[in-house]
């Protein structure tokens, strides 16, 4: 397997609307991000992730982009993202930036335009179609609620948008579309950034006929996924990316790929280098979902967990690059979906467990912004405490369409809203957390007098130290990154259990993934190895039982 720094790295992904606010106004900025450089620097992580900060009406947090090429006011100025990647650099940090680029803002000048006639030079930026029998062009949903379609009063046709109606999608088709995405795209990388996250770019390319889809029992819409996930010529796009950007420079790129299969991740990663380094996968993420989506109080299931991450591990081994997570900005805390954040103890154990489990992986592991401290859901109340627009606009449609009950309704989203990510990291026990001086502009998780980052940096037992010792151990051994895997006790309920071999190396990774005692017999060679990492008292002998939320991590010569 090819050695490259972004397979050595591990990846901190800042949210900066929620990380720290420098001015008063309750959103964080940039500034607050280059204040923050040092924190990140101590906890050992080598690329920085940056959320949108692009100028943007900001009705997705800023996931709908105005101009792609200057700063939203509220976050500050090109001068304070120079200064950050300055900054950062200068303490041996890269930075990513995010690419949104399936659609724009319906403010983007392009679409104003766009909309503006049928023969307007940039219709074709686009994708516009007539409507049928009186109403949209098919029977869409899209991924925010409503339909997949908004008609366009003065010029009498539909356009698409998978996500909001405010959210656009461009026509990958129309050439001129990729090359003034190409041209931003370079305009960014001779500014010194170090590679892109990509938003939603597996579904750039759409099949060009579009026909109806799929009709589940019970919803109004039908899904877009077989017509517009992986479509036709997605790969040709990101190739074409690849030769007229990407290779030009030295990035880090990672693909958003819901509907990620195998198959399709051996081609967006794959190790020739034609596309991108790597891809999220959903798959994970999807086993607590089912019907309504992923509105559900449900657990994932540890058996399932193995052999799908197994499926992953083993399926792109030597041929493509895995990226590992637990949590992003769109997803709830880790720690309150699978760990136990009802007592300090507990959410100390089980998050430490949970980071122990994904980082010995093979991938490049990313955290996301408040994990390191094993950060949990909100207590959300009301509606009125939500602020995401998919929430918002999901609990009016199920609730509307008598799908789901409000109260029922209320505790999924208070489960998995994606806001759970998004309240202010926790920095110290000062008013709002340390996050802003003003009012914030989503609650504060009123955990954070006890659970916040200055109490864990004095503490070594804490979970910042655990995370930072993984982090290094990822850095001095590299059958850590490079070595296979193979999963012990695929049917064991409780324990997560895996080897990595690299020569004459081994690792042994057991996790007991619940909060009841769980027992085991270890595999053969690992009586004398060293100890790398340990959640709960060291193991000894073979037969061993881990208290609950218990793990370790060995290493035989
Ligand atoms: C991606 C982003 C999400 C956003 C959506 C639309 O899934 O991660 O936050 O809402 O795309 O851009
Ligand atoms: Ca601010």
């Amino acid at each position: 397997m090819k050695k490259v720094w972004w397979k050595e790295s591990v990846v901190y992904q800042i949210y900066p609307r929620s990380f720290q606010d420098s001015n008063g106004d309750g959103i964080g900025d940039l500034p607050g991000i280059i204040r923050r450089l040092d924190y990140l620097k101590e906890l050992g992580v080598d690329v920085l992730w940056i959320s949108p900060f692009y100028k943007s009406p900001g009705r997705d947090n800023g996931y709908d982009i105005s101009d792609y090429q200057a700063i939203q006011a509220e976050f500050g100025s090109m001068e304070d993202f120079d200064r950050l990647l300055a900054e950062a650099h200068a303490r041996g940090l890269r930075v990513v930036i995010d690419l949104v680029v399936n659609h724009t803002s319906n403010q983007h000048p392009w679409f104003i335009e766009s909309r503006a006639h049928r023969s307007s030079p940039k219709r074709d930026y686009y994708i516009w179609r007539d409507g049928q029998n009186g109403g949209p062009p098919n029977n869409w949903g899209s991924n925010f609620s409503g339909s997949a379609w908004t008609l366009d009063e003065a010029t009498g046709q539909y356009y698409l948008h998978t996500f909001g109606d405010f959210q656009p999608d461009l026509n990958w088709d129309n050439p001129a579309v990729r090359e003034e995405v190409f041209r931003m795209m370079r305009w960014w990388c001779d500014k010194g950034v170090d590679g892109f996250r990509m938003d939603v770019i597996s579904m750039i390319s759409k099949t060009p006929d579009m026909p109806d889809g799929e009709l589940k029992p019970g919803s109004t819409y039908g899904s877009f996924a077989p017509y517009v996930v992986n479509g036709p010529h997605v790969h040709q796009y990101l190739q074409q990316m690849n030769r007229e950007v990407l290779s030009c420079y030295n990035l880090l790129t990672v693909g958003e790929c819901s509907g990620l299969t195998v198959d399709q991740a051996c081609h967006y990663a794959n190790e020739g280098g034609t596309e991108l380094s790597m891809a999220f996968q959903f798959e994970h993420m999807d086993l607590d979902g089912g019907e309504s989506f992923k509105w559900n109080t449900r657990k994932i299931d540890i058996v399932e967990l193995k052999a799908l991450l197994t499926k992953w591990q083993k399926g792109l081994e030597g041929r493509a690059w895995n990226s590992l997570y637990w949590c992003n900005h769109d997803q709830p805390r880790i720690v309150s979906r699978m760990g136990d954040d009802s007592t300090p103890a507990l959410r100390e154990k089980s998050a430490k467990v949970l980071a122990l489990c994904l980082h010995m992986m093979q991938g490049t592991p990313y955290v996301y912004q408040g994990e390191e401290l094993g950060m949990t859901n909100a207590p959300f109340g009301e509606l009125s405490d939500f602020r995401d627009i998919e929430s918002i606009n999901a609990y009016h449609e199920l609730t509307e369409t008598g799908v789901m009950e409000p109260a029922r309704m209320l505790e999924c989203l208070r489960y998995k809203s994606r806001d759970n990510a998004r309240t202010p990291m926790q920095w110290d026990a000062s008013p709002n957390a340390g996050f802003t001086e003003g009012t914030p502009w989503i609650m504060v998780n009123p955990n954070y007098t006890e659970l916040n980052a200055a109490e864990q940096l004095a503490r070594p037992d804490s979970v910042f130290h655990f995370y930072q010792e993984l982090i290094r151990l990822r850095h001095t051994h590299e059958i850590i990154v490079y070595g296979s895997y193979d999963l012990l006790l695929p049917d064991h309920p409780q324990i997560y259990a895996y080897t990595r071999t690299l020569g004459q190396q081994k690792l042994l990774c057991v996790c007991n993934l619940t909060g009841r005692p769980a027992a085991c017999t270890l595999p053969d060679g690992f009586a004398d190895a060293q100890i790398l990492a340990c959640v709960g008292p060291q193991p000894h002998g073979t037969a061993i039982t881990l208290g609950p939320w218990e793990g370790f991590a060995l290493l035989h010569l």
